[in-house]
């Protein structure tokens, strides 16, 4: 895919991934710099347990999104301090889109489409990772639209991730 890519995929389309799609989250995963998406095991889990969203470009499997459900996430506080996400909780992960189709949409219309289909239940946390670089808080070059985007959705940064990449740890309201 190249050349114009904003006119090329003027058409993509998102849908809820199943069992059925798991070789082609593999595939997808290969591509990507996430290192849990690249793990089957955690690909299987999301499948399972949680809610995986896909973005389609004549039927490929170009970008997915992740939450998973109520995980007993650890992070750490500005301070180092460690805390763990409280118990009712949706975990937002797993966002990537294909290098050859970025910057047309795809991925803020998966971040939106995660949004909105948040299963509803009262006092509940919604949190989610930022991509770092190792050092707290510093956010991967590639990432700074997914903390811009949730920063502008009512999100605010708590913390960073106890994972190597140490990046913005944030929750919803
Ligand atoms: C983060 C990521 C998922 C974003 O995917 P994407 O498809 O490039 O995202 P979008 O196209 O929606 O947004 C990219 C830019 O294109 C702009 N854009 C949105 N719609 C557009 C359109 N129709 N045409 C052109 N540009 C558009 C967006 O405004 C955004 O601009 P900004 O950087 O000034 O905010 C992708 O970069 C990625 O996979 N990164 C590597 C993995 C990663 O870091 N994941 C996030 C972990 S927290």
């Amino acid at each position: 895919m190249n050349g114009n890519k904003a006119a090329q995929v003027s058409s993509f389309a998102l849908h809820c991934l199943g069992w059925q799609h798991l070789r082609e989250l593999a595939d997808l995963s290969e591509h990507s710099s996430l290192s849990s998406l690249r793990s089957r095991e955690h690909r299987e889990l999301l499948i399972r347990t949680g809610v995986v969203h896909g973005a389609f470009i004549d039927n490929m499997l170009v970008g997915c999104s992740c939450l998973v459900v109520d995980t007993p996430r650890a992070y750490h506080l500005p301070d180092g301090k460690t805390m763990v996400l409280p118990v009712p909780n949706f975990y937002l992960c797993g966002s990537f889109v294909l290098p050859s189709v970025r910057g047309c949409g795809i991925g803020t219309a998966l971040y939106h489409r995660r949004l909105t289909m948040l299963p509803s239940r009262a006092g509940t946390t919604v949190a989610i990772e930022i991509l770092g670089t190792g050092k707290p808080l510093e956010v991967d070059r590639d990432a700074s639209i997914g903390l811009r985007f949730h920063l502008a959705a009512g999100f605010r940064i708590v913390g960073f991730s106890a994972e190597p990449d140490h990046g913005p740890m944030l929750i919803l309201g």
